[in-house]
């Protein structure tokens, strides 16, 4: 018996077309500020439908469209200045999960003058009444729509850092797998492969309750079922509308289950490497499970059982069919050099201290090891 808490998103509209459904969704706002990349939304014509669906309610909408991958601190201030400038009352991320985290953050710092640098270096946790947030994920992966956390790349620091606070939960989250049909083959695959990550650490996490571990079952189904129709065939309804609901599913699990080494091994190692959060973590994938496995082992039968698959060959076949490495770096001896950067910023308090063995700087370095 255990006791637990579990934080999910105020209204979820899910299914083929429901961008739609903006139209009528109960926002709680006059102004605004949509949080957007350079350029797939703007090429594709989403962000011009999301305008003119907003405006047609009455509201006014003004657009910030200059979210780099990998978000940095110094791009949410600036949304942020914009977002005082409009006086924007509602916002909307719109985009992959950098886009989203991007949305996140402003909405919960927009209503101090303050850097979100001073809330990362005071490790303050954003205020309440943060401003009402629309999450519209474009990308299967991120899970950005359930968490309570943006994940921001600190720059001066060579760090990804999350900002926390319950009131991060999106208030709505748009889940419409026809956005999704422009993602490139490798974004398909990056992004598929973290929302992979999501369910797999969630299923595994030491904080992981009854439900979660349903949803973590679910997702991991779901997922290993279509990522491979979905990478091969960008227009395969049913793969895409699989891939949404897996990573959506995956994403309301971690969220409250917590995650694993992967991602507490994966965010130093892709800041230091310079590489996309999902491609790592595919590669850190089961060189964690392995090392894990003696803990694990039960439970990896039990999953067997379950949905039929020997969990870690089949993420080693995928990986390799989507021609993912099976390592970071082209030669090991150029990773070794690496290490120790990666070292200087691997933290257990967040996703490591979830792992099912308990990991320290001895362990980590083995496992870098054989990733690099
Ligand atoms: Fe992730």
């Amino acid at each position: 018996m255990k006791d637990f808490t579990m934080l999910f998103p105020g209204r979820v509209y899910f299914g083929n077309g429901c961008l739609d459904r903006l139209k009528d969704a109960p926002i709680r706002g006059r102004r605004g500020l949509i949080i957007t990349g350079r350029h797939s939304a703007k090429k594709s014509g989403l962000l011009d439908r999301v305008k003119k669906i907003l405006k047609a309610t009455g509201r006014e909408i003004f657009i910030y469209d200059d979210v780099e991958p990998e978000v940095s601190v110094e791009t949410v201030d600036k949304a942020a200045e914009l977002a005082r400038r409009y006086r924007a009352d509602f916002f909307i991320g719109l985009g992959g999960g950098s886009a989203i985290d991007c949305a996140k953050a402003v909405s919960g710092i927009y209503k101090d003058r303050l850097s979100v640098k001073d809330y990362l270096d005071t490790k303050t946790p954003v205020r309440r009444d943060s401003g009402f947030l629309i999450a519209i994920p474009t990308t299967a992966g991120t899970g950005s729509e359930s968490t309570k956390n943006a994940v921001l790349t600190y720059t001066a620091k060579k760090i990804k850092i999350s900002l926390r606070g319950d009131s991060l939960v999106p208030s709505m989250a748009i889940m419409d797998p026809e956005l999704t049909y422009s993602m490139t083959k490798e974004i398909t695959a990056y992004t598929g492969m973290d929302a992979l990550t999501h369910a797999v650490e969630s299923y595994f996490s030491s904080n992981a309750n009854e439900i979660t571990e349903l949803l973590s079952l679910k997702a991991v189904t779901l997922i290993l079922g279509s990522m491979s129709a979905a990478y091969k065939k960008p227009l395969d309804k049913a793969a895409r509308y699989d891939m949404m609901l897996g990573s959506f599913t995956a994403g309301l699990s971690f969220a409250n289950a917590g995650l694993g080494a992967v991602h507490g091994i994966g965010h130093p190692a892709g800041a230091v490497l310079k590489l996309p959060h999902g491609l790592v973590n595919a590669v850190l994938l089961p060189h964690v499970l392995e090392f894990n496995s003696a803990a694990i082992g039960a439970q990896l039968m039990q999953f067997r059982k379950a949905t039929g698959f020997d969990l870690i060959k089949k993420i080693k076949s995928l990986n390799k069919s989507m021609g993912i490495p099976a390592r970071l770096t082209a030669s090991s001896k150029g990773g070794v050099k690496k290490i120790e950067e990666i070292m200087e910023r691997v933290e257990y308090s967040a996703s490591m201290s979830y792992n099912p063995v308990k990991m320290d700087d001895k362990r980590v370095r083995q496992i870098l090891k054989g990733a690099l």
